[in-house]
């Protein structure tokens, strides 16, 4: 009985294995220096406000800076039955400065704890994220960059569309990754406010100051309404949904990549470094990252999905339900930071077959767009300039030629529109260039994107 600190209306011990049911230490010890941090803000305040004297939180921050120094150390082991962080921690004080670390919850429960906790943890995450996020992005600019005049098929369906830039393409991903960032950079604006002073759920009866707290742990401000504050997890639910959304994307990149690199494709090359090799096979070198981020893109859904079933119809305020909130954040957490740390490294080192790349935009008639358009520009409506290409495609298609292949006599079997201009329009380059206006794949509208890009980072 004696080591529990709610231990006083309770004449029975807690059953074994109930107490390994409900402990939540075994998922959340990286949540130590949080609560450290969280406490220190707290009793300094506490002292200030005089609630306690200004000695009392002294010793109650030298206290808790001497335990982080042993959990750093790797020198506290953490129990089971003192259930959570934040109890052990507590227990850790009062066995280390005497009872007056026992003052330290005055005017706190765990239920607000562990809400400026878990935010505090996970804003250092995104943190750390962004910068993953930034470094992603810019390989995927120097992919562009570097390869700014090679041409690939451009697909619907997976189906040969019309040639556009590997550097386009590349920059395609750019453009989600950096609505991923500033997803990210817009949920932490949204949760960076403090819950703490919310107590159990209605308030405390001490006279506290929350702003001085807010401030003191880099918060914009504090929440508005103590039963939201320690029953909401908005924010674990939204990081969670933009993680879902970033890995949506990891894996469409993923796809394309495993593709890619198959001998069927041959458009690029992924360094060794990413790669393994059959245990029976000779000849084979899989693209195990790709296809392990794309695998993981389930788990970080199902996160997702645990999280807002987890939220779904709970009664105002704090539940015990929430404690469950933990391991999918975390997971979620570390596999983003994982799969955008390899992604980012394995881009960069990414060789790309441009000849090969070349090669398939030729094929599939990809050019047969600029012949309608061609037409459309010497008169024809657009829909007969389409139904002109169509049939020329199919006499290609039955002839075994290409469409910059066929006689100016060919051509003119289909529209006596056609001059022998016509050749202008046909090659690879100059369907890519003609795509001028912003968001095109010309090389000028790819190359004036670049530069804006350069500009702004
Ligand atoms: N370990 C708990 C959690 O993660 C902390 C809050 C516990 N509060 C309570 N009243 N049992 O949710």
């Amino acid at each position: 009985m004696s080591q529990k600190l709610w231990g006083g209306r309770f004449t029975q011990p807690t059953d074994k294995f109930v107490e390994e049911f409900t402990a939540s230490i075994g998922f959340e010890q990286r949540l130590a220096e949080y609560d450290i941090r969280g406490s220190k803000a707290h009793a300094e305040m506490l002292g200030r406000q005089a609630i306690i004297a200004v000695a009392e939180a002294d010793q109650i921050i030298a206290g808790l800076d001497g335990i982080l120094k042993d959990i750093e150390a790797g020198k506290i082991e953490f129990s089971v039955a003192l259930e959570d962080i934040h109890m052990n921690v507590e227990a850790r004080l009062i066995e280390r400065i005497g009872p007056v670390g026992g003052k330290l919850h005055t005017g706190r429960s765990r239920n607000d704890q562990v809400a400026v906790d878990v935010r505090l943890y996970l804003r250092d995450e995104i943190d750390t994220l962004l910068a993953y996020l930034a470094k992603l992005e810019s390989a995927l600019i120097s992919q562009a960059e570097n390869n700014l005049d090679i041409i690939m098929p451009g697909y619907t369906h997976l189906q040969t569309a019309q040639p556009v830039l590997y550097s386009h393409h590349m920059l395609a991903y750019r453009e989600m990754i950096a609505r991923d960032a500033s997803r990210l950079a817009d949920l932490r604006k949204r949760f960076n406010v403090l819950p703490l002073g919310a107590g159990a759920l209605a308030g405390t009866t001490f006279p506290i100051d929350r702003e001085w707290v807010a401030e003191k742990l880099g918060f914009d401000g504090v929440t508005r309404n103590s039963l939201d504050s320690v029953s909401d997890r908005d924010f674990a639910i939204e990081f969670c949904s933009f993680a879902a959304i970033l890995m949506m994307h990891l894996s469409r990149l993923a796809e394309e990549l495993i593709l890619w690199s198959s001998a069927d494709f041959s458009f690029i090359e992924l360094s060794d470094a990413f790669c393994t090799g059959s245990s029976i096979m000779p000849q084979k070198k899989n693209p195990d990252v790709p296809e392990l981020v794309r695998g993981k893109t389930g788990r970080v859904y199902g996160n997702l999905i645990a999280l807002l079933t987890l939220m779904k119809s709970l009664p105002l305020a704090y539940n015990k339900d929430m404690q469950e909130d933990k391991e999918p954040l975390f997971d979620s957490i570390d596999t983003v930071k994982g799969s955008l740390k390899i992604f980012a490294e394995m881009i960069a080192e990414m060789k790309v077959r441009g000849d090969n790349m070349r090669i398939a935009a030729a094929r599939g008639f990809s050019t047969a767009t600029d012949v309608a358009d061609y037409c459309v520009r010497k008169g024809l409506p657009f829909r007969q300039a389409h139904e002109v290409v169509g049939k020329t495609v199919r006499y290609c298609v039955e002839t075994g030629k290409d469409i910059p292949e066929l006689t100016l006599d060919e051509f003119r079997e289909f529209s006596a529109l056609i001059d022998d201009d016509i050749y202008d329009y046909v090659t690879l380059e100059a369907s890519v260039n003609a795509r001028k206006a912003t968001g095109g794949t010309a090389r000028e509208a790819v190359e004036r994107e670049l530069a804006r890009l350069r500009k702004e980072n």
